[in-house]
């Protein structure tokens, strides 16, 4: 037993010391665990730590919250109007919803936020370029368009309406595949 120490040591002090190294290379926010109680017993979920995350990195985690809420809402259109999942009567309240997202973009990109080097996210340009606007508004513009479509349809289950609503919504996804082509990186 005596013998084995001087060649085990060595051995886990070199193991920890890549683990440290290891651990130091990746940008990993620290953890805690938070208690979620209620009636079904005792959960608790593992959350990054709120003291390492600064005011900047809420503001862009909000805003990539924002896109997938905006892309659940966009997708939702889809399942209706593409692959006829009966969901016919909630196109109006959905289309309305992602015309109320889009109208909310600009808030999404008010403070220059973007992703760190070579990390996911906005691209610096966005916040220099002028024609970043243009995209915005032009989104803006699609959406509405989607919106008065369907506000105006006389049987939402009608084929023919659902039909020309998804070449509208196609005109929808145009400016989220632009506007991505140009700001995102990913
Ligand atoms: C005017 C520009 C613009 C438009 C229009 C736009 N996006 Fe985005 N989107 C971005 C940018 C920039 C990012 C990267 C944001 C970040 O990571 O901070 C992004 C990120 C995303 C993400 C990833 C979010 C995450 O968790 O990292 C999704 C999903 C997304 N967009 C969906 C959509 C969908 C769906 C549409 C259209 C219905 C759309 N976007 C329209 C600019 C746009």
């Amino acid at each position: 037993m005596n013998q084995m120490q001087p060649i085990h040591h060595p051995l886990r002090t070199t193991l920890f010391a890549i683990l440290l190294l290891a651990a130091a290379g990746s940008p990993a926010t620290a953890e805690v665990t938070v208690p979620m109680p209620g009636p079904w017993g005792d959960y608790d979920e593992t959350l990054d730590d709120p003291a390492e995350v600064d005011a900047t990195e809420a503001f862009q985690r909000f805003r990539q919250q924002s896109m997938q809420g905006t892309s659940a809402v966009y997708r939702s259109l889809e399942q209706i109007l593409r692959y006829n999942a009966p969901f016919a009567e909630r196109l109006p309240k959905l289309a309305d919803e992602l015309a109320s997202r889009a109208e909310e973009i600009e808030t999404w990109f008010a403070q220059e936020t973007p992703a760190r080097d070579g990390e996911d996210g906005a691209l610096p340009g966005a916040w220099q370029d002028p024609e970043f606007s243009e995209y915005k508004a032009a989104f803006r513009k699609a959406t509405a368009e989607l919106q008065r479509k369907v506000d105006a349809a006389d049987d939402l289950e009608d084929e023919e309406f659902q039909l020309r609503a998804t070449e509208v919504l196609n005109g929808v996804r145009h400016h989220c595949l632009a506007c991505h082509d140009n700001y995102r990186r990913r």
